[in-house]
């Protein structure tokens, strides 16, 4: 069983990418046959600077490794790298219909607010397409907003198979776990669209700072509060283990504390939580000539993956004989 997925280097990773998707891609390592990369080309429709795109790929990279993502059980590396993905993404697009674009919803978000549109927008669910089949991946955890893509990945296995021949695996998507849960600092969805995140590596003293302003809500501290609604609570208990978790629980239930000392706990679980990766982090950074040397061993296997199934879609197609 092959699993594949990709994450954009848009921003760096907050705690929701962490653990509504990092920490899952790091487990699932140790089952399957794992491929993950970091999605440069999706992010070049968003992400227009040039220094920013390179500085945030090498960013993404590093990040996923301190974090314990392991180039031995993992196939790790950057998706440009791979070009035999844009080849394929043509062969995909000449069969795509474009009522089925037009029905995602990141297109169609920005066309109904009247926002100018570009075709690597209208696109890129062919990329991602193309991202899947062209490792013959068997499963693709993503997060709930990706299942439409994993369907368009679907749909278009499914015609270009009828059309040509068996060609295609047909993969399927997996829920990540809470992959839409983490809340960020005012109390909405944690999302860097929102400005509203709290990064995993961010320097300490700021993020103590930033923790301690969360919003909360103005009831007398003596009053009962339910841990359940509570994003603060929510935030604690990512990283609390059970029993602390349980013991806030009934602070929380019992009232009469301050929120203060509530932040000043997620601060601390959050610093020892991530420590370790942190250290990891610094050690590597100073090592730039090993980052490159993982990466380019994960685009030598992927590209050695694609190229098989590309032919195989060639020849299939009629683009070679
Ligand atoms: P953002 O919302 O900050 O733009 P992305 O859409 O790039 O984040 O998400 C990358 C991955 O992280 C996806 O798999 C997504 O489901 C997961 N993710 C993002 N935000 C959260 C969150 N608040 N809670 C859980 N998972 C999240
Ligand atoms: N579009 C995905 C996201 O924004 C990232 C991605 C690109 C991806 N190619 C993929 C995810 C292939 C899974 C498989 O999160």
């Amino acid at each position: 069983m092959r699993v594949l997925s990709g994450i954009q280097p848009t921003a760096r990773f907050h705690w929701g990418n962490y653990f509504g998707a990092i920490k899952q891609y790091i487990d699932l390592q140790q089952e399957d046959e794992a491929y993950y990369f970091i999605a440069n080309l999706h992010a070049l429709t968003t992400v227009r600077d040039r220094d920013e795109l390179l500085q945030n790929t090498l960013d993404a990279a590093l990040d996923l490794l301190a974090l314990g993502l392991d180039a031995n059980h993992a196939v790790l590396f950057v998706q440009s790298d791979v070009p035999e993905v844009t080849e394929l993404t043509w062969l995909l697009m000449t069969g795509t219909p474009m009522g089925l674009l037009e029905r995602c919803v990141a297109y169609k978000e920005k066309k109904d607010k009247g926002l100018p549109a570009d075709a690597g927008l209208f696109t890129y669910p062919v990329l991602m397409a193309a991202d899947i089949l062209a490792y013959d991946a068997d499963v693709v955890p993503v997060g709930q907003d990706q299942l439409q893509h994993i369907e368009v990945t679907r749909d278009l296995a499914k015609s270009f198979n009828f059309h040509f021949g068996e060609t295609f695996v047909m993969p399927k998507g997996k829920i990540l776990e809470a992959s839409s849960k983490v809340p960020g600092t005012d109390g909405e969805k944690m999302s860097k669209s929102y400005d509203n995140t709290l990064e995993i590596f961010a320097e300490v003293k700021p993020q103590r700072k930033q923790i301690m302003r969360i919003q909360t809500d103005s009831r007398p501290l003596d009053e009962p509060k339910d841990p359940d609604t509570d994003h603060l609570y929510q935030l604690y208990s990512l990283f609390a283990s059970e029993a602390d978790r349980e013991a806030m629980a009934a602070t929380f239930r019992a009232g009469g504390f301050g929120y203060g000392d509530v932040k000043k706990a997620l601060a601390d679980e959050a610093e020892k939580y991530f420590g370790p990766a942190r250290e990891k982090r610094q050690e590597m950074a100073a090592k730039p000539d090993e980052l490159k040397q993982i990466l380019g061993d994960g685009a030598a296997k992927a590209r050695k993956k694609a190229s098989e199934v590309l032919k195989r879609a060639q020849k299939a197609c009629g683009v070679k004989s």
